[in-house]
């Protein structure tokens, strides 16, 4: 979500750019990440409610129903559907078999039928009445209403199947022309041809948009795949490089001096040539071909999210405006949870027993957690006011998580901590320690957290240079 108002702005400039005619197209999943939702007025019901109002006021042309989409239920989509998000899906059928969404929708682009059908994944969790069919029941017949209806079209497949399943249909169906898929293990996929069907990605999170520049001739068939070339050219110079390291790394002991100097040189001669062929390459893919006017052609440019991209006003004041709806929503559920434990308080979190009781016994570790920035993790929440947000609490807090992992604890429950195990507190290195406090020798705890405990936090999406060997220094407690 933090991102979104970056988005909106980029998106925006990006489509200014020029005067083309163009399509904003989104493969799904962008509602949810989990597959059910609770009834009921919740964080996950808010947000999604914000992003499809913001995407609404993108105007996008078309998106896919993803299967995270369908975690609050079809109704939550459909009632949706008024705030003019053109969902589309052709696989997605009530319980009469009759298609919920429009199957697809077709666009004039520089005088050619642009068709844009999508395909729903498969959900672990679908709802009573609702049928998913599979691509290949689907497929044929939908291609064949497609080619009755329209002339000669462009067609194009939003797609939350896997890569592999996306190869396959432009395996079996080559008259689809691009599929643009959103598999969620996959990050950006640069244009591939399988059997005349280009299929490309963009990775999650909104963190690249793909920019895709077509020009259409007058056959429905892609111009020479400049990609598949270069990526050979690439992998020859990954090999040549490799051969190269090897021999200079022999060449530096003194006793084979001199003996591999004419290899090494003809190699770098080969390298060089390789780089030139590259270089021409790509040059040419960036460019339209007047030779090959007749075929449909492609440009594409993955525009990565930067920091520094200015934030969409619109956006931003909605985003304000959900995080205040969100903090409204959790002071009561926090008053409700605090209630509860006071009539019943064993439950989640008892085995914990907070930095304060650590400290009794080990001064001089505590002294230098409260050093780090560890011990101000959940400060960091309050001054930004989203201490009582369920996507920040979890790593800005302590919990037991060399028990049950990150992702399976109960959020709730988060709202209502103590304070003593408000920050990235002993425990999280050094697991749950109450029974050790009452029988150290008995009971020990975890003395040195491996990687995996600090990757659970210092994501990818979150710390971007974490190096374990580099940062563990800086959090490890002195002995005594
Ligand atoms: C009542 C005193 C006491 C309290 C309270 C206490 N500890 Fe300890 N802790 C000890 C003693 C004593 C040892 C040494 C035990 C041993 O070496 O057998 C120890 C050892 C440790 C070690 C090193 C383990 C090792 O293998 O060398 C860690 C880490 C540790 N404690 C963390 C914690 C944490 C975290 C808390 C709070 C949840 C905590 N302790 C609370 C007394 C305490
Ligand atoms: C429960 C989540 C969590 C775990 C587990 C975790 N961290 Fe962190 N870490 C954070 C957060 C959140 C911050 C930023 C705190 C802030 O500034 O508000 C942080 C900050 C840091 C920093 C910067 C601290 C400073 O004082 O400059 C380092 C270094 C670091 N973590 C290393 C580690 C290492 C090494 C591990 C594993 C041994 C680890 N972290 C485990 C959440 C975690
Ligand atoms: C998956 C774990 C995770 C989640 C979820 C998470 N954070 Fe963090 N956060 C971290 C880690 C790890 C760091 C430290 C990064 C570093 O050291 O570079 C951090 C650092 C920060 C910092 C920078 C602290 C500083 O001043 O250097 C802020 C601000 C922050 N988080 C806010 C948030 C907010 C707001 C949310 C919810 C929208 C959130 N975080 C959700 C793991 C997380
Ligand atoms: C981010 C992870 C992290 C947090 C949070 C953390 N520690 Fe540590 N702690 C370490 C590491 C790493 C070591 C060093 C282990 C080693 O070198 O084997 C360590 C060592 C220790 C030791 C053993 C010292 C020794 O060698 O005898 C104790 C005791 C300890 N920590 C207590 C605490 C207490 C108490 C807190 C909270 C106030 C705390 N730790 C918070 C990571 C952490």
């Amino acid at each position: 979500m933090g991102g979104l108002s970056r988005k909106t702005f980029q998106i925006n400039t990006l489509s200014d750019h020029g005067k083309k005619e163009k399509l904003l197209l989104d493969s799904g999943n962008l509602l949810f990440k989990r597959h059910n939702i609770e009834a009921g007025v919740n964080q996950e019901r808010l947000t999604a409610d914000s992003i499809i109002e913001i995407y609404q006021e993108l105007g996008y042309t078309a998106v896919g129903v993803g299967p995270l989409d369908l975690a609050a239920g079809v109704d939550f989509l459909r009632h949706n559907r008024d705030k003019n998000v053109p969902w589309i899906s052709a696989n997605l059928l009530d319980g009469e078999e009759k298609p919920l969404f429009k199957r697809w929708i077709s666009k004039k682009i520089q005088g050619v039928d642009v068709v844009i059908t999508a395909i729903t994944a498969n959900s672990p969790q679908t709802e009573p009445g609702l049928i998913i069919k599979p691509w290949n029941t689907i497929l044929p017949e939908l291609l064949k209403d497609i080619n009755n209806t329209t002339n000669n079209p462009f067609i194009i497949l939003l797609s939350t199947l896997t890569d592999a399943e996306n190869q396959q249909i432009a395996e079996q169906f080559s008259n689809i022309h691009l599929i643009i898929g959103a598999d969620r293990r996959k990050g950006n996929i640069s244009p591939l041809q399988v059997n005349g069907t280009l299929l490309t990605q963009t990775g999650t999170q909104g963190k690249y948009q793909g920019l895709l520049d077509l020009k259409f001739g007058s056959k429905r068939q892609w111009a020479e795949d400049n990609s598949k070339q270069l990526a050979d050219l690439q992998n020859r110079l990954g090999a040549l490089n490799w051969q190269l390291k090897r021999l200079e790394k022999k060449a530096g002991i003194p006793a084979n001096a001199g003996k591999y100097e004419s290899s090494i040189t003809r190699l770098r001669n080969e390298k060089e040539e390789l780089n030139k062929e590259i270089v021409s390459r790509q040059n040419k893919g960036k460019q339209i071909n007047n030779e090959d006017a007749n075929k449909d052609q492609y440009i594409i440019q993955f525009v990565d999210l930067k920091k520094s991209m200015p934030f969409d006003l619109k956006t931003e004041n909605k985003l304000t405006q959900l995080k205040n709806e969100i903090r409204e929503l959790h002071k009561k559920k926090k008053a409700a949870l605090a209630k509860q434990a006071a009539e019943n308080p064993t439950g989640y979190g008892q085995d914990m027993l907070g930095n304060q009781g650590c400290a009794i016994c080990h001064a001089k570790q505590t002294d230098f957690w409260k050093s780090t920035n560890h011990a101000d993790a959940y400060t960091t929440l309050v001054e930004k006011e989203k201490n009582l947000d369920l996507q920040c609490l979890p790593c800005h807090m302590t919990q037991d998580i060399q028990t049950i992992p990150l992702g399976q604890q109960p959020l709730e429950h988060l709202l209502n901590f103590p304070q003593e195990l408000q920050a990235v507190g002993c425990e999280t290195c050094h697991g749950a320690g109450k029974k050790h406090s009452m029988e150290p020798e008995r009971f020990k705890m975890t003395k040195l957290p491996g990687k995996k405990i600090c990757l659970t936090c210092h994501t990818d999406d979150h710390d971007d240079n974490f190096v374990y060997n580099t940062k563990l220094p800086k959090v490890s407690c002195p002995a005594e």
